[in-house]
């Protein structure tokens, strides 16, 4: 089945340890991490001291999504904070294989990201390293934007590509319950998603709408 990563990036800030708690006992299987750093993207959120201060807070696995020009800066940081996996973006001003060859000396899974406009194919070259790979559904930046429907083939090119390694693929942006049934059908291991968790009531029948679990 599919799993289900909520980004805290919606939810409410005040009330962070509370939000993590929920969203755990709700059946979330990975507290998703938007750090932004207000030039690789426009907007700007929390870093390493955020995610270690929310740690103890939850024992499931922290997913940690480094929109940020320079990750390679931040990534023994973030792995001290607790983060359990992390991922930079093809697109940042590093060389990915540097970066991804230092998070896996820190024992932490390794994920590289691409934008919309990014081919699957730019992907290739580091398929042997990845545990993970992040196929943005929306320009990074900020919660709540439309699902690029485009990103459906991307999907599905890149499990034909990947196959049969064991890497899990996840899909960021602009996932509700029916672009997530899309993403299921086309492959999708992972799905993350901001508003239709913390915008709904219950975190749980949310979760369990995106997994298409009736
Ligand atoms: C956007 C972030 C996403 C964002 C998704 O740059 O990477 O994780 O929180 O938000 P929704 O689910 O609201 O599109
Ligand atoms: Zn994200």
């Amino acid at each position: 089945m599919v799993q289900i990563a909520p980004s805290l990036l919606s939810a409410d800030f005040g009330y962070l340890a509370k939000e993590v708690q929920s969203v755990s006992k709700a059946g979330a299987d990975y507290i998703h991490w938007d750090v932004m750093d207000g030039v690789f993207v426009p907007n700007l959120t929390f870093g390493a001291p955020v995610i270690k201060a929310l740690r103890p807070h939850t024992d499931i696995p922290f997913d940690v999504h480094l929109m940020v020009a320079k990750p390679m800066r931040l990534i023994d940081d973030c792995a001290k904070a607790g983060a359990d996996q992390i991922t930079v973006h093809l697109e940042c001003e590093e060389n990915p294989a540097d970066l991804i060859s230092h998070i896996k000396s820190l024992n932490k899974k390794a994920g590289l990201s691409i934008r919309p406009k990014t081919k699957v194919a730019d992907l290739i070259p580091y398929l042997p390293m990845l545990d993970w790979i992040l196929l943005m559904s929306v320009e990074p930046g900020f919660g709540g934007q439309a699902f690029i429907p485009e990103t459906l083939k991307k999907i599905v090119e890149l499990k034909e590509l990947i196959k049969p390694k064991k890497i899990k693929i996840a899909v960021d942006g602009g996932i509700n319950p029916i672009t997530a049934e899309a993403c299921r059908l086309a492959g999708a291991d992972v799905l993350i998603a901001g508003t239709a968790v913390f915008g709904q009531k219950s975190y749980a029948k949310a979760i369990k709408a995106l997994k298409g679990d009736k």
